[in-house]
């Protein structure tokens, strides 16, 4: 199953090194990551924010994203070659 990401594509959308940086992931990782895009999650005061499975991540940075991301991809890569 894919690592889900969830985010608001409105609110994404006003943030373009966060919204490049999602689209980034996407390409270097089509299979095992899921970008999922809302009308809004509701976290409209926390803007950008994102959920990485079932972890919400207000006013994340581009960085601290891709961070994230990569760690959980490198940890279930090492969890299904066990
Ligand atoms: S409109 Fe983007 S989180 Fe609500």
């Amino acid at each position: 199953m894919p690592l889900q990401l969830m985010m608001c594509r409105y609110c994404a959308r006003s943030r373009p090194e966060v919204y490049t940086m999602i689209a980034r992931l996407a390409r270097a990782h089509p299979t095992e990551l899921e970008v999922i895009e809302l009308e809004c999650m509701a976290a409209c005061d926390d803007v950008p924010a994102v959920m990485i499975d079932t972890d919400y991540f207000p006013r994340i940075h581009a960085t601290e994203l891709e961070h994230e991301v990569l760690e959980r991809l490198r940890a279930a890569a090492s969890a299904t070659r066990e």
